[in-house]
């Protein structure tokens, strides 16, 4: 599979392993220097074999300190961007989850469930490497842009925005159908030390203290309270960390969102304009951006004529994960999981107490960790696809793709610690799909998906009785279905809309 249709990919003696999706970028002529850069890869060596993924996934992990000196020493952006997209484009998904579109047969052999999940699959599912290379090509053109314009108009960005992450379901290999979603996490610094302080935990720079479960408050210690002091009122840079603080001295959520948005809409302002909206030109072509803000997210969405494209930019900070949280049903992290740091992101807290609880509170994020359960077992994405084509397809809007992966990791977690997780290679993919299914339908039915770092925050929580009821009941039909092996075809009407199933009910007669 190196090839994947790559040609100009011939034997570089650089050290930039250029492909046709960078030279865009160099086109562009962003030279930028940026300030450093963490890069969280997977490596997979051949279609469906995953077995080999990890070993050269720590290895990559490892080096995240070379590459952060070589972009220290002044790599242009557009090979930062090109290291950080390179894995996801050449390993990640065109390896193991894209098919082309001359893969799809013209005329399946449908003969039982398996090979009707196996041919709505392929059809409806799998991303079409044609897709894909435009999208990622329009993401890395204008992601690249709109991250160095960042860099230029605001100095506290530029020092201290130093790790771009993938998250989200490209990351973690689970997006159907179209790459035209990205989620990138944006760690920013700070100018004090994230450490707990050993002698004094109490007066760490960054005092984490729990609030609602999954749920942080930041306080700032005496460092960090005395930036000003320490560094003179005039430390332009610096200064803006202290201004995020409230008269308690908490980091708050709310000013750091807004200074981080505020970078952004400064950013796009430099871009030309067509008509009133911001552009950016790949191959000649004119792609307008207009932004939304959700949660924590502040969203581009990009798009020309035939053509959507969705970034969430979500601002994160990282501690060690010796500070993990402990006590009060937090889970503490399983050894195989450990990636050495965890994140925040500023996400309110609606379910909290006092008005504080809002503008303080940051949501725990351990994407990292999490994608460990995901590893190496082609099968169980599998079968998180099928679940989200049928999600999308029955529009249960208010599951999102996070809640169903948490439905995944509860039972990862239970199979192996009765020794039962080869289930995911052992079971065929119908098997697997009805007991996820199964495994939904009880959730719905408890009206509980339970955070997997801490049961105490029920995910579902917040959605409203009527609606869950709705989904259940769609649920309890498939599955009535799904246990009458004669009537397989009708599994299609339920994980297809309307007019995918007007196109696909020929093959099923
Ligand atoms: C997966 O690996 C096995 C054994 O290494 C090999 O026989 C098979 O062809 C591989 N499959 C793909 C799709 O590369
Ligand atoms: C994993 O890598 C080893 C050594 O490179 C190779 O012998 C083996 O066949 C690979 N396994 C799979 C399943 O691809
Ligand atoms: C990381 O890179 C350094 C320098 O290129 C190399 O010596 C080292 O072996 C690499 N480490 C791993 C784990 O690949
Ligand atoms: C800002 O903080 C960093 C990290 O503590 C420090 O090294 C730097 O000197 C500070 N900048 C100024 C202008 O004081
Ligand atoms: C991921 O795969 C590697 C290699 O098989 C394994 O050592 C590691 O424990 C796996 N992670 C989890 C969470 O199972």
């Amino acid at each position: 599979m190196n090839g994947n249709g790559n040609n100009n990919n011939n034997g570089n003696n650089n050290n930039n392993n250029w492909s046709w999706w960078q030279y865009g970028a160099a086109a562009a002529g962003l030279t930028a220097a940026v300030g450093g850069l963490y890069l969280a890869t997977r490596n997979t060596n051949s279609l469906m074999n995953d077995s080999n993924d990890s070993s050269s996934e720590e290895s990559h992990q490892e080096n995240s300190s070379q590459s952060r000196e070589q972009a220290d020493r002044g790599k242009s952006v557009f090979s930062i961007i090109g290291d950080l997209m390179q894995p996801l484009v050449e390993s990640t998904t065109i390896k193991e989850d894209t098919v082309s579109r001359s893969s799809v047969p013209s005329s399946p052999c449908i003969t039982n469930l398996n090979s009707l999940l196996a041919d709505i699959y392929v059809r409806y599912i799998a991303l079409k490497r044609e897709d894909f290379k435009l999208h990622y090509r329009v993401f890395n053109e204008v992601f690249s842009t709109i991250h160095s314009n960042m860099k230029e108009v605001d100095k506290y960005y530029q020092r201290y925005s130093s790790n771009v992450q993938f998250a989200g379901s490209h990351y973690d290999r689970l997006r159907i159908k179209k790459p035209d979603e990205f989620d990138v996490d944006i760690v920013i610094g700070l100018p004090v030390n994230f450490c707990v302080d050993p002698f004094n935990p109490k007066e760490s720079d960054i005092v984490i203290e729990q609030s609602s479960p999954g749920f942080v408050q930041l306080r700032a210690g005496v460092q960090y309270q005395k930036i000003l002091v320490r560094d003179g009122v005039d430390s332009v840079i610096n200064k803006t960390a202290y201004e995020w603080l409230d008269d308690r001295k908490y980091i708050l959520r709310s000013k750091f969102t807004r200074w981080f948005k505020s970078v952004g809409y400064r950013a796009l302002n430099r871009l030309p304009k067509k008509g009133v909206l911001p552009v950016c030109y790949v191959d000649g072509v004119p792609y307008t951006i207009r932004t939304s803000e959700s949660g924590p997210a502040w969203t581009l969405l990009i798009e020309a004529p035939g053509f959507k494209l969705d970034v969430d930019l979500v601002p994160a900070f990282r501690f060690p994960e010796d500070r993990w949280l402990d006590g009060r049903s937090y889970r503490s992290i399983p050894p195989e999981c450990r990636r050495g740091y965890w994140m925040v992101v500023p996400k309110p807290n609606k379910g909290g107490n006092t008005v504080h609880d809002e503008e303080r509170s940051w949501r725990v994020a351990l994407q990292d960790q999490e994608k460990q359960f995901l590893n190496n077992t082609y099968q169980l994405r599998q079968t998180i696809r099928l679940m989200k084509k049928f999600r999308d397809a029955q529009k249960m809007d208010k599951i999102a793709s996070y809640y169903i992966k948490t439905l995944f990791f509860w039972e990862y977690v239970e199979l192996q610690a009765s020794n039962r997780n080869d289930m995911w290679e052992k079971s065929d993919i119908a098997t697997l799909f009805k007991y996820m299914l199964r495994k939904f339908y009880s959730a719905l039915d408890k009206k509980e998906i339970p955070y997997f770092w801490n049961r105490r925050h029920n995910l579902i929580e917040n959605v409203n009785n009527a609606l869950i009821n709705e989904y259940k009941y769609k649920v309890a039909r498939l599955l009535s279905i799904l246990d009458d092996s004669w009537k397989y075809k009708e599994v299609a009407k339920y994980l297809l809309t309307n007019n995918e199933y007007e196109e696909y009910k020929i093959f099923l007669i």
